[in-house]
């Protein structure tokens, strides 16, 4: 039986993770609306879902962005990437008293996102970035660590998904937030301000829970930022297992995103690499992490992880746990990071463990 909530919109609902919040969404009893550019690719999606569910073409983001304003869904979810520039217009149409929340984990398109709290209070609508393995996985081990606790020193957080790929390609979403990683170059909280860093610096491997290791490397990433308004911490920074840690990668990268802040190599290195071909591997560890070490000033050391499944799996159940909230009207109003909006338990009701 389906919930009579307020409409809730999958924008991207043909890729991986669109079609696979969807799923979700209606084994919880919420029929969603799949919005995409390609109505042969939408119908099929639907389909798969085994539900009666409606189909919208909108093609471009400004078009969409106009069908929901005219429409006034409850809620909408953003897959389709590339948030510097879609998250702006998407969100700002759910206004007012529409919510809203999209997977980015890239530190301009999070703090942009944030910088429309005042608007999204104002307006009644509560706005979610980061709603994945990342953002989540990292901010919800360090709010647990420094919930009741005075404000510490130093966090080191790491993200450490694991994720099976499918035979396909890249695709330009993922390709240009690798892209964008590396043009920007590394960062991290020193003093309480977010300065340059080196990108891949302050590699460590990390011992997990289960025996497994794996290694990681900070990254300038929606977690680091995360982590800092979490926590309140002057000094913050946050590893990646998906950076680079070879020495020789490592001593290549400032050159690399150099080259690739010229915008023709960046739109032919997008292109090149959005059609690359992935094979199909299982996950290359059983678990995916998400790790903390918060430190006061007495010395006074705590350590956490966060134990979840594939992270592309964890995704989309955090995406979709966060969109029912959403519709359900749980959110706080404003512009927030999903521990933030929702509470740090969201990554338990997603299907993660904390070990703290
Ligand atoms: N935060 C996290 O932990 C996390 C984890 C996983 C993924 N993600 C992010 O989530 C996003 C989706 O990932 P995915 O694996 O599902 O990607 P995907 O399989 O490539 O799917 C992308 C979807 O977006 C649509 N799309 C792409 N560009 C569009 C545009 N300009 N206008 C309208 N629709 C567009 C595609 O539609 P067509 O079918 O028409 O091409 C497709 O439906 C990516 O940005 C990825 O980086 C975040």
């Amino acid at each position: 039986m389906t919930t009579q909530l307020g409409e809730v919109w999958i924008l991207g609902a043909t890729g991986r993770i669109g079609r696979a919040v969807a799923s979700r969404l209606v084994a919880d009893g919420i029929a969603p609306v799949l919005v995409g550019r390609n109505e042969e690719r939408l119908r099929a999606a639907a389909a798969d879902l085994g539900a009666d569910v409606r189909v919208i073409v909108a093609e471009g983001v400004d078009r969409t962005a106009a069908e929901i304003a005219r429409r006034r869904p409850a809620v909408v979810v953003n897959t389709i990437g590339q948030y510097a520039t879609t998250a702006g217009p998407v969100a700002r149409a759910c206004l007012p008293g529409g919510h809203y929340l999209d997977l980015a984990n890239d530190l301009t398109a999070v703090r942009g996102l944030l910088a429309l709290h005042d608007e999204a209070a104002a307006a009644g609508s509560t706005l979610v970035t980061g709603a994945g393995f990342g953002v989540l996985a990292t901010e919800a081990v360090v709010a647990k660590l420094c919930e009741g606790r005075p404000t510490p020193d130093r966090v080191r957080a790491d993200a450490l998904a694991s994720v099976s790929t499918d035979d396909g390609v890249v695709g330009e979403p993922l390709a240009a937030s690798l892209v964008d990683v590396l043009t920007t170059g590394g960062r991290h909280y020193r003093d309480g301000r977010l300065v340059a860093a080196r990108l891949g610096a302050e590699p460590r491997e990390l011992a997990l829970p289960d025996g497994e290791t794996v290694k990681s490397a900070t990254v300038p990433s929606g977690e680091l930022f995360a982590a800092q308004q979490a926590s309140g911490a002057p000094q913050v920074s946050v590893g990646s297992a998906m950076a680079p840690t070879s020495p020789v990668a490592r001593a290549l990268l400032p050159l690399a995103g150099r080259l690739l802040s010229v915008p023709m190599v960046r739109r032919f290195a997008v292109r090149r690499l959005a059609a690359a071909r992935t094979k199909a591997a299982p996950r290359p560890r059983r678990h995916s992490w998400g790790h903390a070490v918060v430190t006061w000033p007495d010395g006074t050391t705590r350590e956490g992880w966060l134990r979840a499944g594939d992270g592309m799996d964890y995704t989309a159940a955090v995406a979709a746990e966060a969109a029912a909230r959403l519709a359900r009207g749980e959110g706080k109003p404003g512009a927030h990071t999903p521990a933030a909006a929702l509470g740090p338990e969201l990554a338990t009701a997603a299907g993660g463990t904390f070990l703290l």
